[in-house]
């Protein structure tokens, strides 16, 4: 199985920003997480601050592979894009394999702007609160599906 993580903008700052909210692993740590905790799926890990380059990753997916290697499913941390993007959530619904949405805090206990996904609906589940667990949460239901 080959999964796409992706990650949105300031994703690339896990371990230095807000600690109290998204915990001191750095992402390289979250991303050495997910790949030990799945040694037999291959993933390809992607992060960008930029929305363009998010939505060209989605579409690429709809190629026969990225890299010959056929997709098959999407984890997403769109970040603050979540909230607003509705460019993202047209190229999620462009597509179709699964794709589940996940976030390290509870967007519903923060700010009220954080409360409000356009992203969710497009998605098979959308995980939250549950920290970097929330992604291992989120690649079983691609597994159990595909
Ligand atoms: C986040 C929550 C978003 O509101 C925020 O903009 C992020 C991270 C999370 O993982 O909890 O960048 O997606």
């Amino acid at each position: 199985m080959n999964i796409l993580i992706i990650h949105g903008p300031n994703l690339n700052l896990l371990g230095i920003r807000e600690p109290n909210i998204y915990g001191h692993d750095s992402q390289s740590d979250l991303f050495s997480f997910i790949e030990s905790s799945f040694p037999k799926i291959n993933f390809i890990f992607f992060q960008s601050n930029h929305e363009g380059e998010i939505i060209d990753k989605i579409h690429q997916t709809m190629q026969f592979d990225i890299n010959q290697k056929p997709i098959n499913g999407i984890v997403i941390n769109p970040g603050a894009f979540t909230h607003y993007s509705y460019a993202i959530r047209d190229a999620i619904q462009s597509i179709s394999l699964p794709v589940v949405e996940v976030h390290l805090s509870n967007i519903n206990n923060r700010e009220e702007f954080r409360k409000k996904s356009v992203t969710k609906d497009v998605c098979i589940d959308s995980i939250f609160g549950m920290g970097k667990n929330g992604y291992i949460n989120a690649i079983k239901k691609i597994m159990d599906i595909s």
